[in-house]
C-alpha cells in the first residue's frame, strides 16, 4: 500500500539536503561548542556562530536574538514564563487567543494558580473571508496598561489562519505590553521577519520547515534584547545564561540549510503548494457534496486592508516595557509571497465531511496519513478547541480534517487522496442516515 503523508502542519520529513549538511557535524566535527579550549571545540564554536548569524538574518535580528531551544514548545514556554515571571514584571495581566496551540494554553492555566488574569480572546466566525481572524476592537478593548505581555499565534496549526499582527503590534506598542507569537506554522511558509510583524518574541521549532526534530529558537527584536526573561532552564549559563545547556550543534547547522532553503524557494513552493490545495478542495468537492471549508477562504478581497485602516485610540504610554520603534509594515507586506493571498497558510485545508465521523473515515482511507485536529491533541478524544471556536458545532468539528500539503507532495498523490477519501465517504455514508 503507498501511504500518502499529508500531515505536515504535524511534521515534516527532513530535506535530504538539510541531512547531508548534518552529517560531516555528526560524524567528524563533534565536539561540544563550549570546549573552547581545544581546537575541535573552537571549529564547533565558530561553525555554530555563523549559523547563528545567518538565521538571525532571515528572522531580521541580531545574532545574540537568537536563542535555541528543544523547539517550539520550549521556546514559547520560555517566552510566556520567562516574561511573565521575571522578578522585574511588575504587569499581572497575559492576553491571548482560544485558538492557540496547547503549548501557549498549558503555560497560561499555570499563571493563572499564580494569580495572573488571563484573557482569552474569541475570534470572527462568520465572514468567510476572515474567519478565525482577531477582532481588533476587541484586542484593543483587552489590552491595557496592566498587560504584561500578549501571546498570538502567527499561522493556526489547524484551520491556517494568519493574523493580522500590525495592528495587534501597533495596540501592543501603544500600551508597552510585550508581544510573542508562536509562529511554529508560519516560519518557512511565509516571510517572518519579527520587524515586519512587530512581535518582541518569536518562537520556532525547525522540524516543521523540513528541519531536524528537537530543536528550535525564540527569536528576540532587535530592539528588544533587554527585555527581562526568567531563564527557565538552568545550568552551564550557555546563551547568555537564557538557556543552559550544551547547544545541539547538529540541530543548528540543519535548521540553518532548512531555514535558507525555505526562504531561497519560497516563492516557488508556495505556488505549487497552493495550486495543490486548490487542487484537493475542487476534487474533494466534486465528490462529496455538502463539503464545507472550515478556516478564511483563500481567494477575493484581502482582508488584511481593512484591518490595518483601523484608527488606534489613546495616546502612547509612559513607562514602556517594549522598546520596539518602527511600526511594522502591513500585513499583506510582512506575510506576502507574489500570488498568495495572506489570509491563510498555502498548504493547510481542513474541511468538514457532512454526516460522517473524522475519525471513522480516518480508519476507511489507512493509507493517507492526515489528522482529525491537531496532532499534538489527538490523544483526546475531545472536539478540536480551534473548530469549536470558529462556531462548528461538536458533530462538524469531529466530522472534520485536516490535510498539511507540503513540499514533497506530488498532483498525484493529491488526486489519489482525492480519489480514496471519495470512495470511502460513499461508502461511510451509506451507514448513516
Ligand atoms: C502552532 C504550534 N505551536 C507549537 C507547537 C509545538 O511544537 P514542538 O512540538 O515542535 O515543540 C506546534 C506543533 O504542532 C504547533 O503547531
Amino acid at each position: 500500500m503507498d501511504e500518502i503523508y499529508l500531515d505536515n502542519h504535524a511534521t515534516t520529513r527532513t530535506d535530504p539536503r538539510v541531512v547531508d549538511g548534518m552529517l560531516p557535524w555528526m560524524l567528524d566535527e563533534y565536539a561540544n561548542s563550549g570546549s573552547t579550549t581545544h581546537a575541535p571545540g573552537r571549529r564547533v564554536a565558530a561553525k555554530l556562530d555563523e549559523c547563528r548569524a545567518n538565521i538571525a538574518k532571515q528572522f531580521g535580528t541580531e545574532p545574540d536574538g537568537i536563542v535555541f531551544t528543544s523547539g517550539a514548545t520550549e521556546s514559547v514556554n520560555l517566552a510566556i514564563l520567562g516574561v511573565a515571571l521575571h522578578p522585574r514584571q511588575k504587569r499581572r495581566k497575559i492576553v491571548s487567543v482560544v485558538t492557540e496551540h496547547r503549548a501557549v494554553l498549558d503555560p497560561l492555566k499555570r499563571l493563572e494558580r499564580f494569580g495572573f488574569e488571563v484573557i482569552r480572546l474569541g475570534l470572527e466566525t462568520q465572514d468567510p473571508a476572515t474567519i478565525g481572524m482577531l477582532k481588533i476592537d476587541e484586542v484593543e478593548r483587552a489590552i491595557d496598561g496592566d498587560t504584561a505581555l500578549v501571546s498570538v499565534m502567527l499561522g493556526n496549526n489547524e484551520i491556517g489562519t494568519l493574523q493580522p499582527f500590525s495592528a495587534l503590534s501597533a495596540i501592543c506598542r501603544q500600551q508597552g505590553a510585550i508581544l510573542h507569537t508562536d509562529a511554529t506554522q508560519a516560519v518557512g511558509k511565509v516571510p517572518v521577519d519579527i520587524v515586519g510583524i512587530g512581535a518582541d518574541l518569536l518562537s520556532f521549532s525547525s522540524h516543521k520547515f523540513y528541519g531536524p526534530k528537537g530543536i528550535g529558537g525564540l527569536v528576540i527584536h532587535p530592539d528588544s534584547m533587554s527585555l527581562p526573561i526568567q531563564p527557565q532552564i538552568l545550568g552551564g549559563g550557555q546563551q547568555q545564561n537564557l538557556r543552559s545547556g550544551t547547544l545541539n550543534s547538529v540541530g543548528v547547522v540543519g535548521t540553518e540549510i532548512a531555514l535558507t532553503i525555505a526562504i531561497e524557494t519560497m516563492v516557488e513552493e508556495t505556488a505549487r503548494i497552493a495550486s495543490l490545495r486548490e487542487l484537493l478542495w475542487s476534487e474533494l468537492k466534486k465528490r462529496i457534496e455538502g463539503l464545507r471549508l472550515n478556516g478564511p477562504l483563500w481567494t477575493g478581497p484581502l482582508r488584511g486592508q481593512q484591518l490595518h485602516g483601523q484608527q488606534l485610540h489613546g495616546q502612547q504610554l509612559q513607562g514602556q516595557q517594549s522598546s520596539r520603534l518602527q511600526p511594522g509594515p502591513t500585513d499583506s507586506g510582512s506575510h506576502s509571497v507574489a500570488g498568495l493571498h495572506p489570509a491563510r497558510l498555502p498548504g493547510n485545508l481542513n474541511v468538514c465531511f457532512p454526516r460522517v465521523d473524522g475519525q471513522s473515515l480516518m480508519l476507511r482511507v489507512p493509507q493517507l496519513a492526515v489528522s482529525s485536529g491537531s496532532a499534538c491533541t489527538s490523544a483526546e478524544p475531545l472536539p478540536s478547541h480551534v473548530l469549536m471556536a470558529i462556531g462548528r458545532s461538536e458533530d462538524e468539528a469531529r466530522g472534520s480534517m485536516r490535510f498539511g500539503i507540503g513540499r514533497f507532495n506530488t498532483e498525484s498523490e493529491i488526486l489519489r487522496a482525492a480519489d480514496v477519501l471519495g470512495k470511502a465517504y460513499e461508502d461511510l455514508s451509506r451507514f448513516v442516515a
